[in-house]
């Protein structure tokens, strides 16, 4: 397997760090997969729901983006040497809290998936932006940071809607268990042994210490308030991200 080509300036990638990227990107495609099938299905139940048009919409340009997402990811992996079998979806069948009403169960969902996850997975991908250096992970994640920005601002929009019909309030104490849910415990998995994350970092690798001050800065500053300004109240949340620990001070001037 021989790396690509990384150009002018960006380092070049030895057989197991192509090795390490090209399962990054496969494992993002299996993850937009799944994404993909998560708003089919919302798309349907958002209807039912009779959400605002402007939902409607941006769920619907969200099954289109997610799709698209598929392929590029599935591209870059390729494009590193990954020729095993694309890997299967996420889990992504319904995830509201069983008792809830269906109402109720929308919301949590689209909570989940667009105001946490969406949210954080734009704010990951715009720090990629930030740190890559090679241009085809930099023309992806432009592509798809695009897009994501909107998935997450559907899941704003229908929470707003929501709280206004007076949908939502038992959605406070539930916010660890999205958390948990949306795979937050992952991102303080501790880096491999012998990464070079300068020359990763290059083609779009974060590691630990930056995915936990993504992460944190996220929460504070994003997706905390936007949920505070709806008056869903945060204090589950803030003691279940304090009690991980993660490395950091969650809400202190250190994590910017
Ligand atoms: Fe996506
Ligand atoms: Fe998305």
């Amino acid at each position: 397997m021989s790396s690509p080509d990384p150009g002018m300036s960006v380092p070049t990638l030895d057989a197991a760090q192509c090795r390490f990227v090209a399962a990054t990107w496969a494992f993002r495609a299996s993850a937009e997969r799944a994404a993909a099938l998560r708003f089919e299905r919302l798309e349907q139940a958002l209807r039912a729901a009779q959400a605002p048009q402007t939902v409607i919409a941006l769920v619907q340009r969200a099954v289109i983006d997610e799709r698209r997402h598929v392929g590029l990811c599935d591209g870059l992996a390729a494009r590193f040497g990954w020729a095993a079998p694309a890997l299967p979806p996420t889990p992504h069948g319904p995830i509201g809290p069983a008792g809830g009403s269906e109402s109720e169960r929308l919301l949590y969902e689209v909570v989940s998936s667009c105001c946490v996850s969406e949210t954080l997975n734009a704010c990951m991908l715009r720090a990629i932006l930030d740190r890559a250096e090679a241009p085809e992970i930099r023309d992806t994640v432009r592509s798809i940071l695009g897009d994501e920005v909107h998935h997450a601002r559907l899941g704003w929009l229908y929470l707003e809607h929501a709280r206004a019909q007076g949908q939502g309030a038992s959605l406070g104490p539930l916010l660890p268990r999205i958390l948990r849910g949306v795979g937050v415990e992952a991102i303080d998995t501790p880096d491999l042994p012998g990464r070079d994350a300068e020359t990763l970092a290059a083609w779009g690798e974060l590691d630990r210490s930056s995915r936990l001050a993504i992460f944190h800065a996220a929460m504070r500053d994003v997706v905390l308030p936007g949920l505070e300004r709806v008056e869903v109240p945060t204090q589950a949340a803030r003691s279940w991200i304090a009690e991980q620990s993660m490395g950091l001070d969650p809400f202190g001037l250190s994590v910017s």
